[in-house]
């Protein structure tokens, strides 16, 4: 908002818990969504979008990336590097899925962020013990075991920032720990945008159809790149922070204002 400021662009905050629709006509021509909870986010952008507003990112968007399988398909299907990933319907299936995968390996909740619940399986002992208490869940989501080779990386990941296929600018995330979300303390140190680094970014947003992004990519220990996720709800203090020449939010509006220039 205080970009938006900066900008002298006028707008309105829309707080998406006290937003009804009878499924209307258009409130906003262009609306930047920025509400963190996902289930919140997704049925706001297919709301607004039905009313006729340009949605940023798009409903659709928003539904790939809250759903880390759906994630995985779409780069597959774009041909984007990714770790070795398998999707299993029931824990039974699960431990099938991991002793052919191997071990370590990670094992995530399909929709989840800041590294919640993503638990590392050392051996077949303890992946039967976590799916034991997976299979004691309730609900039939949390039965899905979705499954990763745990790729060594030194305890950091890179976050690239994308705009409109533009990728800003990257940085690393390190933490003493292998989960390196900023919610487990870790740093944010700049990271040198290779045409490489670029070029994987902009592609794992594009096929997700993610307009901004923030691309999860880890390095193997022979320096090769995969893409982990893409963040659309993407956050951006810890990139600000390691950056003195981009301004994340800066950017970001004025590909809002591009996108209400072609509305109008
Ligand atoms: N396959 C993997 N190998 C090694 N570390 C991983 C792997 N997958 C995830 N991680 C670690 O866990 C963190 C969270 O995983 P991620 O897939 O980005 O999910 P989330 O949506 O919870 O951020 C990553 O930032 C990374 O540090
Ligand atoms: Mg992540």
């Amino acid at each position: 908002m205080a970009a938006l400021d900066r900008h002298g662009v006028r707008y309105e905050q829309v707080d998406t818990r006290t937003l009804y629709s009878y499924g209307g006509q258009l409130r906003w021509p262009v609306v930047l969504v920025r509400e963190i909870g996902t289930v919140r986010a997704r049925c706001a952008a297919w709301t607004l979008e039905a009313e006729g507003s340009r949605v940023l990112n798009s409903a659709q968007a928003i539904e790939i990336c809250a759903d880390k399988w759906r994630t995985t398909l779409a780069l597959q299907a774009a041909g984007v590097a990714t770790p070795r990933t398998a999707i299993a319907m029931t824990p039974e299936a699960t431990l099938a899925a991991l002793d052919e995968l191997g071990y370590p390996a990670v094992l995530k909740p399909l929709s989840g962020s800041w590294g919640r619940l993503v638990t590392k399986l050392d051996d077949r002992e303890s992946a039967a013990t976590v799916l034991e208490y997976v299979a004691a869940l309730t609900g039939p989501q949390a039965h899905l075991g979705y499954v990763q080779s745990f790729v060594p990386s030194h305890d950091r990941n890179i976050r690239v920032i994308v705009v409109g296929g533009e990728a800003l600018g990257a940085s690393y995330q390190q933490n003493p720990g292998w989960r390196t979300n900023r919610l487990w303390g870790a740093r944010c140190i700049e990271c040198e945008l290779t045409p490489e680094l670029a070029k994987l970014a902009v592609s794992a947003a594009d096929a997700v159809g993610a307009e901004l992004a923030g691309v999860d990519i880890i390095e193997d220990p022979e320096g090769r790149q995969v893409v982990l996720e893409v963040n659309a709800g993407v956050e951006f203090t810890g990139f600000d922070q390691a950056h003195d020449n981009v301004d994340a939010a800066d950017r970001i509006v004025e590909y809002t204002m591009a996108a209400l220039a072609d509305a109008c």
